[in-house]
């Protein structure tokens, strides 16, 4: 199915003056900040392919809606086809591949769509990319950059005390997510030792934001709190995470795209490890002091059984990005975090949209069926 963000129509160029990126995942949580923030920096054009699945929103890139610099296409990453002849219409100077399914509790209980999406898709998007690049001229093929965003997570858990993730840490993948993803790294790897594509790899740590699906933690919290639901922390709570703002992400990877090495990885990440009990704290002192009710919604904090296999610690050593490319997260903890709870405070409709019916059903299963402890209601 061809959907249209723009006036522009299907088969029309695009102006080739201002060269187009292809960007897959385009209408989720990074994706999406990654559009709009390239839309307001540069004169390229952006084709998003994206399946919208239950976190993709179009919503999500409405302030583009308009500019004719930018095409949606609603479609599946494994359609080869259409992929084709996204590439071959439209010439990107660079794929730049976001699309994923991203939540390790969905993992968890169903990990066969991460594998198909993660795994085969990653295929099926680099074989289209290779055919592609294949038929570019020398300095085309010089120029274009295939670019595959990851996670922190393929490295596996940290005691508290270990160093930090490096590059050369080896891949140690403990969740059907981190393993899908870790996968869809060698594969992309691979597709530059042998066929010599271009291609540069970001592993970033956990990302928040505006326009996060809240499914994940910190917009799970805030929205749970706002109703006076349970805030469900699993486990002991003691889970040290990497924050970094979505939008020092998205730059870290226009950095990696515009200077990065082809064929080497960059790990991002923000250097604020906190437990996810601080974390959730501070959501709830920031909520205290915009929507003051009669008691803390700290009270609210439920403990409730932990994740399976729930990995203990990430943190990101990020001295190579700084180094090689002059990347740093420029956002504080405090500040960003104080920015995205503002911005659901000011979307309450967004969140109203995308929290659906299959969204309902997720929080049942999740929280209350086999985790009667945190029970959610709805
Ligand atoms: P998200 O779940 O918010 O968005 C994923 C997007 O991909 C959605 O728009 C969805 O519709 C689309 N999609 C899913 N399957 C597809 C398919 N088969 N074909 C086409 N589109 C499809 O995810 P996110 O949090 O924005 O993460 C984006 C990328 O960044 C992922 O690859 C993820 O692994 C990686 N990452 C995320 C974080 C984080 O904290 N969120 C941290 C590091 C890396
Ligand atoms: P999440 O946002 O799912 O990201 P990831 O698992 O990829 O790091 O979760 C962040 C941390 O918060 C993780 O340690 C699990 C924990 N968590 C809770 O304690 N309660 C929740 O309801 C959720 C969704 C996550």
């Amino acid at each position: 199915m061809q959907g249209r963000l723009s006036p522009a129509i299907e088969g029309e160029e695009l102006d080739s003056s201002r060269s187009a990126v292809l960007v897959t995942g385009g209408a989720g949580f990074i994706g999406s900040n990654f559009v709009l923030r390239r839309m307001s920096e540069r004169q390229t054009s952006v084709i998003v392919l994206d399946k919208l699945t239950y976190a993709g929103n179009l919503e999500n890139l409405s302030s583009v809606a308009q500019d004719e610099r930018c095409r949606f296409v609603r479609g599946d990453i494994m359609d080869g086809a259409l992929v084709r002849r996204l590439l071959d219409e439209h010439r990107p100077q660079a794929v730049l591949h976001f699309a994923a399914e991203s939540h390790v509790d969905r993992s968890i209980l169903g990990p066969e769509e991460f594998i198909r999406t993660n795994i085969e898709g990653t295929f099926h998007l680099l074989e289209a990319v290779r055919g592609y690049w294949l038929k570019l001229t020398a300095q085309e093929q010089a120029a274009f950059r295939f670019l595959h965003v990851s996670t922190d997570e393929v490295y596996g858990s940290l005691s508290p005390t270990d160093p930090a993730f490096t590059e050369e840490t080896p891949y140690a993948p403990n969740s059907p997510y981190s393993a899908s993803k870790a996968s869809s790294d060698h594969l992309v790897r691979a597709y530059h030792h042998t066929y010599g594509l271009p291609v540069l790899t970001t592993n970033c740590s956990n990302n928040y934001g505006p326009r996060q699906f809240p499914e994940k933690l910190i917009p799970l919290m805030m929205l749970n709190a706002l109703k006076g639901l349970s805030l469900p922390v699993y486990g002991d709570g003691l889970n040290v995470r990497d924050w970094l703002y979505v939008d020092d992400h998205c730059d870290g990877i226009q950095t990696v795209l515009d200077r990065g090495i082809p064929g080497q990885t960059y790990n991002i990440g923000g250097r604020q490890e906190m437990t996810n009990l601080e974390l959730v704290r501070q959501v709830c002192a920031i909520l205290d002091e915009l929507k003051p009710t009669q008691k803390s919604y700290a009270d609210l904090i439920t403990f409730v059984k932990d994740r399976p296999g729930h990995d203990r610690r990430y943190a990101m050593d990020i001295s190579k990005i700084e180094r090689e490319l002059g990347w740093k997260p420029r956002e504080t903890f405090v500040g960003g975090l104080r920015k995205t709870i503002e911005w659901y405070l000011n979307n309450l409709e967004w969140v109203e949209h995308v929290t659906s019916g299959a969204y309902r059903d997720w929080i049942h299963l999740q929280y209350t069926s086999t985790n009667p402890a945190g029970t959610v209601q709805l």
